[in-house]
C-alpha cells in the first residue's frame, strides 16, 4: 500500500532520529520514495550524508539556499508529497507547527504543504506531559493532522515513561493503515467492539473490568490495514484512536449496543469488548452519601443486552461474518464452543484470561479459533503478540468474505 506513494520526512532534533535511517530503508522496500528535511537540530543526531544516501535524493537543509531551491522549490517539495511525515517530531516542532511559525525550512514547509501530516513525536517524559505539548497536540489533532505514537519505555535520559518514538515497525503500519484501501477488505465495512463497558452506580461510580482494548483496538487497525472501511465502538480505553478508523467511544453496554446498530449495516462484526454483563438497575441521580441509611448501600443488578447474540440473530442487517471472544478462566475450549453456539456467532476466538494467563492489560494472548463445530474446527494458535493475534485474524476473515461472495 505504500508502493508509489512520495513520503516527505521532516527530521527534527531528537536521539530519536537514529531510527529515520531504518524507516527510510524499510519505506523504500516498500516502493514508496523519500525525500528527506533535516532541520539543524537534527543535524546534531543523523548526517545529510547518511539521509541522502538512503534515500537517494539531495537532503534539504535550508530555507534560503540558492542550489536547494534551484533543484527543487521549498514550495514544489511541499506540493510533491502524498504524506509528510514528522519523526522524530520534537515538543518544539508540534509547538512550531500548533502557533504556525514558520522560521526554518521544516515548519515552513509544514506551513505551506496541503499535503496530510503524521507526527511521530518524540521526547523527555516531562516534556511530553507538560500542558503545553498537550496543548499543542490537541490543537494540532484538530486540525486533522495524524499522529503515531509515543510509546512507553525507557529513555536515553535514564527516566521511564510516555515519549519514546513509535517503532519503526509501528510507524509503517500506521502509514499502511492512512493509505489503505487498495487491500483485500478494500470496499468492506466491518465493526468491531473494543474496550471494557463503564456502567454507573451514581454520577461519580461505575462497575467496570480489567480489559484494556489493546486487542480490539489492534483488530481494527488490522482490518483497516486491509483496507475495509472500519467503524470501532470503544469502551473507555486509554488506547489511542487507530489511524484511519472511525471511532465511536462509548460508556455503557447500553451506549455500546446502540452505536453497534447505528454502524449497520457491516459486512464483519468483531466482537472483542469485555461488556458488563449487569448494569445498576437504577443508578442514583445524586453521588450516593456514606452517611445515607447508616448501611451500606445495596445495588440491584439487571442484566445488560448481549451485543454479541444480538448481532448475530438472524436479521436483514446481520454481518455476514460475526466474530465473538470468549474471556474463559478455566475449560477455555470447552466453555468457548458451548458459547459460540449459545450466542449464534460464526466464529469464537477464545482466550483464557485468568491471572496467571496475564491476558488482560498485557501485550500477549493465546487464543483459540473455533470456526465450526465439531475438534476440527477448533485451532490452537501460538503465543502471539495482540497485534500478531489481529493480523492472523484480519487475513482469515478476508479469506472467509472471499470465500463466501
Ligand atoms: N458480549 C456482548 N455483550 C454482552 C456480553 C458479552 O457482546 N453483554 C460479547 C463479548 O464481546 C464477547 C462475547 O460476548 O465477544 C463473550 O463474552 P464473555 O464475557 O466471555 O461471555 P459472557 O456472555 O459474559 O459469559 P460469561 O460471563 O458467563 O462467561
Amino acid at each position: 500500500m505504500l508502493q508509489g506513494q512520495r513520503i516527505l520526512l521532516i527530521v527534527a532534533g531528537g536521539i530519536a532520529a537514529y531510527k529515520c535511517l531504518d524507516l527510510i530503508r524499510r519505506l523504500r522496500e516498500r516502493g514508496a520514495s523519500v525525500r528527506c528535511v533535516l532541520t539543524r537540530a537534527g543535524e546534531q543526531f543523523v548526517t545529510p550524508l547518511s539521509l541522502a544516501a538512503l534515500s537517494e535524493h539531495a537532503v534539504h537543509r535550508d530555507l534560503f539556499s540558492l542550489t536547494e531551491e534551484s533543484e527543487m522549490g521549498h514550495i514544489q517539495l511541499s506540493r510533491e508529497a502524498d504524506l509528510v511525515l514528522v519523526a522524530p517530531a520534537t515538543a518544539n516542532i508540534l509547538a512550531k507547527m500548533a502557533a504556525g511559525l514558520g522560521d526554518d525550512l521544516a515548519s515552513t514547509l509544514l506551513l505551506a504543504t496541503s499535503a496530510p501530516v503524521m507526527v511521530a513525536p518524540a521526547m523527555n517524559v516531562r516534556m511530553w506531559e507538560h500542558p503545553a505539548t498537550q496543548a499543542n497536540l490537541a490543537t494540532l489533532q484538530g486540525r486533522g493532522i495524524h499522529r503515531v505514537g509515543p510509546a512507553e519505555g525507557a529513555m536515553a535520559c535514564n527516566e521511564f515513561g510516555m515519549g519514546r518514538m513509535a517503532e519503526v515497525d509501528d510507524i509503517l503500519a500506521a502509514m499502511e493503515a492512512f493509505f489503505g484501501g487498495h487491500g483485500r477488505l478494500a470496499g468492506r465495512r466491518a465493526l468491531v467492539t473494543s474496550g471494557p463497558t463503564h456502567e454507573p452506580i451514581d454520577p461519580v461510580r461505575y462497575i467496570a473490568n480489567r480489559s484494556s482494548g489493546k486487542q480490539g483496538h489492534a483488530i481494527a487497525a488490522a482490518l483497516r490495514r486491509l483496507g475495509a472501511d472500519v467503524t470501532l465502538i470503544a469502551g473507555p480505553t486509554l488506547e489511542p484512536d487507530p489511524l484511519g478508523v472511525t471511532v465511536v467511544r462509548v460508556e455503557s453496554a447500553a451506549d455500546m449496543l446502540a452505536a453497534c446498530q447505528a454502524a449497520l449495516p457491516a459486512d464483519v462484526a468483531v466482537c472483542a469488548a469485555a461488556v458488563a454483563d449487569w448494569r445498576v438497575a437504577e443508578p442514583a441521580a445524586g453521588k450516593i452519601k456514606k452517611t445515607a441509611g447508616g448501611k451500606p448501600p445495596v445495588l440491584k443488578l439487571t442484566e445488560n443486552p448481549d451485543i454479541l447474540a444480538t448481532l448475530a440473530a438472524k436479521g436483514p442487517h446481520r454481518p455476514r461474518l460475526v466474530v465473538g471472544f470468549a474471556a474463559e478462566t478455566e475449560q477455555v475450549v470447552e466453555n468457548a464452543r458451548e458459547k459460540r453456539s449459545r450466542k449464534g456467532c460464526d466464529w469464537i476466538v477464545a482466550n483464557d484470561v485468568s491471572a496467571a494467563a496475564g491476558t488482560f492489560g498485557g501485550d500477549e494472548n493465546r487464543v483459540h479459533l473455533i470456526t465450526a463445530d465439531g475438534p476440527q474446527a477448533t485451532e490452537a494458535w501460538p503465543t502471539l503478540s495482540k497485534r500478531e493475534v489481529a493480523e492472523r485474524l484480519a487475513e482469515r476473515i478476508a479469506t472467509a468474505l472471499e470465500t463466501a461472495s
